[in-house]
């Protein structure tokens, strides 16, 4: 396996190597992006050789190991660590997913770990996502009746349930939305597929009265019409959800209530 090195012209510097203890037979190699907002520098990858006899299964293991017992420093987000909370989305070995459900096996020489791309990074690998939850405030993701206050539960068919079947598994990771070129090019805009498919769950929902209204909010050369199904959003998910089949549904109903 090749060394691991930067390329030539990177403003990401190499930073420090922490190796394992003396007599550790089974290593692996993490390489991990640091950036420091207050200490004015540019970022580094540091590196952590981490003993696998003592350590879990998943990256997410490897990372609370490195942090309890190598560098107290270093900084990510996780919560669940069953791939439920969404908080753990980072960008291993080239690929957005969940450190808590990836397999440190499943990478081939060292393991490359840096923030989700294209967003402004608050510490290591903590992006900011106030942009994204803004939006998702944007979209109204709650159930909208004007026939209140109800007199009973509002029913659903099997059926008419098993349309949001693909859709309330999101838990909202961002790995998609980072990881579609349009949604890097045009973040502040473009809604992206994390919140298209979000905005889909409640407008195929048969108890939501608003479809026409939250259609109207989304009748927009950006905030909608930004997605060229290039489908790196599907290929992502570590859900294994198709936020592209929800942005197509959605135009699909826009061109249907043109008829
Ligand atoms: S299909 Fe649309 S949302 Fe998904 S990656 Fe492509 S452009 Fe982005
Ligand atoms: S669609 Fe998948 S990748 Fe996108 S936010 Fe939801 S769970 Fe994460
Ligand atoms: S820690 Fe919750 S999804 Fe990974």
């Amino acid at each position: 396996m090749a060394e691991f090195a930067l390329p030539a012209n990177s403003k990401i510097g190499v930073g420090e190597t922490y190796k394992a203890p003396a007599g550790a037979k089974n290593i692996r190699t993490f390489k991990v992006y640091r950036w420091t907002p207050e200490d004015g520098k540019n970022p580094k990858v540091d590196t952590y050789e981490v003993d696998m006899d003592t350590c879990g299964p998943m990256v997410l293991d490897a990372l609370i190991k490195i942090k309890n017992e190598i560098d107290s420093s270093l900084t990510f987000r996780r919560s669940c660590r069953e791939g439920v909370c969404g908080s753990c989305a980072m960008n291993i070995d080239g690929t957005n997913t969940l450190a808590c459900t990836k397999f440190i096996d499943e990478v081939k020489g060292d393991i490359k770990i840096y923030p989700l791309p294209h967003m402004p990074v608050v510490r290591d690998l903590v992006p900011d996502l106030n942009v994204p939850y803004a939006q998702l405030t944007s979209i109204e993701p709650w159930l909208k009746s004007s026939t209140q206050p109800p007199t009973r539960e509002r029913l659903q068919s099997p059926e008419e349930r098993a349309k949001l079947d693909g859709l309330w598994e999101c838990i909202l990771c961002f790995c998609c939305s980072t990881s579609c070129p349009s949604y890097w090019w045009n973040g502040e805009r473009y809604l992206g597929p994390a919140i298209l498919l979000q905005a889909y769950r409640w407008i195929a929902d048969s108890r939501d009265e608003a479809k026409g209204e939250r259609l109207d909010n989304l009748e927009d050369p950006f905030r909608l019409y930004r997605c060229h199904t290039i489908m790196n959003c599907t290929k992502t998910c570590p859900k294994s959800l198709n936020p592209a089949k929800a942005i197509a549904e959605i135009k699909k109903l826009m061109v249907e209530r043109t008829i």
